[in-house]
């Protein structure tokens, strides 16, 4: 598939996403879990599969936006392990809303230079969605811009407990010594491999709870709850977000002077090691 006349954003756009990255801090991976489709639909008196319906369009706009930002990896929650459970036709209204998606935006995706993967256990999925996916991941995997990671069929402790299983499976062959087993290789044995820890969480929909989403990456995110349901949180809520980020100090155990010392290029210290050690 060719890449045609990719998304430009407005001058207004242009303008605050120029603000935002002057800081020269524009979060490296943001994750976000999307909530609050049932309930925006509810408020208006409309079937919860308006909701999911109107939420494509804010995934569209912040995909855009962030792709347009410079932003790495954005990873979206769109289907948790646990969704399984939610009445039958509600799930296969959301099977099929994926399906489209992945049908109607690929085009789109790759225009932008976006690479799409996907994290979570995807062989739950139906096949049809799997046989979409698989084909979008491959159309895109050679773009260099955006990487846009959808979680779906996703839990932490799904992925904790797969990941342990494999590290048995190496040692029982005599591949791994016990002391091979440190944070890094545990790191290694999740479906985010490769990718870097998200520095910023968004939660929409005002609830404070990570609903088993990233448990061991976001050890160290700085955590944004919008009260906003997601089909109406947009681009400039996005904008918010990433400058409340940039206002907070992180300071990944240390104390501030110590931060402080590292960002004025101070002198390699214990604190610079620490602190590189973690955010690589
Ligand atoms: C998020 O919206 C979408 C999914 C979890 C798939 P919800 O469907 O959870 O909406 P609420 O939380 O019931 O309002
Ligand atoms: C989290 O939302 C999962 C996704 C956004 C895909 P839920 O609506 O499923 O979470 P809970 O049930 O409110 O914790
Ligand atoms: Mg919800």
């Amino acid at each position: 598939m060719k890449r045609r006349s990719p998304n430009r954003p407005t001058a207004e756009d242009k303008k605050i996403q120029e603000g935002l990255r002057s800081s020269g801090n524009i979060p490296v991976h943001i994750a976000v879990i999307m909530d609050g489709n049932g309930r925006w639909a509810t408020e208006r008196s409309l079937p919860r599969v308006a909701g999911h319906n109107e939420g494509v369009g804010s995934v569209r706009d912040i995909v855009e936006a962030c792709g347009q930002l410079g932003v790495g990896h954005l990873t979206l929650y769109a289907f948790s392990t646990e969704n399984w459970n939610r009445p039958r036709e509600e799930v296969s209204t959301l099977m099929r809303l994926l399906l489209n998606s992945l049908q109607n935006e690929t085009d789109k995706l790759h225009q932008n230079n976006v690479r799409l993967t996907a994290i979570g256990d995807i062989e739950k999925l139906p096949v049809k969605v799997q046989d979409k996916l698989a084909q979008a991941i491959s159309i895109t995997k050679n773009n260099t811009g955006l990487t846009l990671n959808l979680a779906l069929s996703y839990s932490s402790r799904w992925e904790i407990a797969q990941a342990v299983r494999s590290i048995v499976r190496k040692a029982q062959k005599g591949e791994i010594e016990l002391d091979d087993i440190d944070e890094s290789f545990i790191a290694d044995h999740l479906t985010t491999k490769g990718m870097p820890e998200p520095d910023l969480l968004i939660r929409t929909s005002g609830e404070y709870r990570l609903s088993n989403f990233m448990l061991w990456q976001l050890a160290y995110a700085e955590l944004y709850i919008s009260p906003k349901f997601w089909p109406e949180f947009h681009r400039k809520d996005l904008y918010e977000a990433i400058k409340d980020f940039q206002k907070r100090e992180r300071r990944f155990g240390l104390v501030s002077e110590q931060v402080r010392r590292r960002k004025n290029g101070g002198e390699k210290s214990l604190a610079n090691k620490i602190f590189e050690s973690i955010t690589g």
